[in-house]
């Protein structure tokens, strides 16, 4: 068992938006070890319940002996099944959802885990331990078309088909299963040059892609706005902190797409379509860390938050 605390991003920004003044129940999909949770409660004392969801089984466990509230229920669950743990609680709304995806720098320094490149230990990178697929699986029997396509599209790492082809010939000769023997085939990969003159490790975009793949990162981000605004009571907020492009592309559609009011064609002299927006954006763009924070916290530099406010049915449309 590590020891590890985990410093939560954008706090202040999370207590400003991720709940309305008079909230009686709020979600955190994304519990972790519960830094914004606790923020939340001091600030909102009239909470009543607080749902603390998490994948991780573990780091949930732990985190009672980090901070713990007569308020918090904790579920081992994926944050798309909020509705799940609703019924389970049986609250039929919410006021305010978070959810602050990735890991955990706890998940991150336990070697047993495997999620760093930096830390020697098993090929597993899954956050729910009951799940069947790990990091060592991908590694060792995905084809290289899928290699790629993955460290391109989940790592954006340039040299994608070098490191792929690495991979293969070093599985050739043995089944690739801790993460320092992956490091090294990875940095081995990448030209000596660009090894010099990068101020990251090159192992770090493919282990960050070969984790969302694991956990099928995206797909349950997309799983989740299906399910999270029929969670929220109207007026309720919802908040979504993210440290990827492509996890932040999702949610800045989604609130767009759910912002926009009638869709009919300029041309038409009234509205024949009768949509409505079902949410107000709060933030107009995303909200980034100041250089305070970062100096204090680097991995807040690639935070980015974005929260909206679900419309009552009555609410007239804003411009
Ligand atoms: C960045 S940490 C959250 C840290 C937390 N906000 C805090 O202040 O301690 C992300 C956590 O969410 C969990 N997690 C990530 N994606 C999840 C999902 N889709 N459903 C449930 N838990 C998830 C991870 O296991 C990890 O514990």
């Amino acid at each position: 068992m590590n020891h590890f605390q985990h410093t939560p991003v954008l706090v202040d920004a999370v207590i400003k938006n991720a709940l309305p003044e008079n909230a009686r129940y709020f979600a955190d999909c994304t519990f972790g070890l519960g830094g914004h949770s606790k923020a939340i409660l001091e600030h909102y004392p009239q909470l009543v319940t607080l749902i603390a969801i998490d994948r991780d089984r573990q780091i949930l466990d732990h985190s009672c002996s980090v901070f713990d509230d007569a308020r918090i229920q904790r579920i081992q669950a994926r944050a798309s099944e909020l509705p799940m743990a609703m019924q389970q609680l049986h609250i039929d709304g919410v006021d305010g959802i978070l959810l602050d995806l990735g890991v955990s720098s706890y998940q991150l320094e336990a070697p047993e885990r495997g999620f760093s490149f930096s830390r020697p230990g098993p090929l597993d990178m899954r956050m729910d331990t009951e799940n069947r697929t790990t990091a060592e699986d991908i590694v060792n029997d995905r084809e290289r078309d899928e290699l790629i396509k993955i460290f391109r599209e989940y790592g954006e790492e340039k040299f994608s088909p070098r490191i792929a082809d690495a991979i293969i010939r070093s599985r050739q000769n043995e089944r690739i299963t801790r993460t320092d023997q992956l490091a090294n085939i990875i940095a081995g990969a990448v030209p000596a040059a660009c090894r010099r003159n990068s101020s990251i490790h090159p192992a770090t975009r493919v282990f960050q892609a070969i984790r969302i793949a694991v956990n099928h990162e995206l797909e349950e981000l997309e799983d989740f706005l299906a399910v999270a605004l029929g969670c929220l009571r109207p007026g309720g907020h919802l908040s979504i902190i993210s440290f990827h492009s492509l996890e932040d592309r999702l949610v800045k559609s989604f609130m767009q797409e759910r912002a926009r009011g009638c869709v009919c064609p300029p041309r038409f002299p009234v509205c024949v379509c009768g949509k409505k927006p079902e949410i107000e954006i709060l933030t107009r763009k995303a909200v980034f860390a100041e250089e305070s924070e970062i100096s204090q916290n680097p991995r807040s530099r690639s935070a980015r938050m974005r929260s909206c406010r679900k419309c009552s049915a009555k609410e007239a449309p804003r411009s």
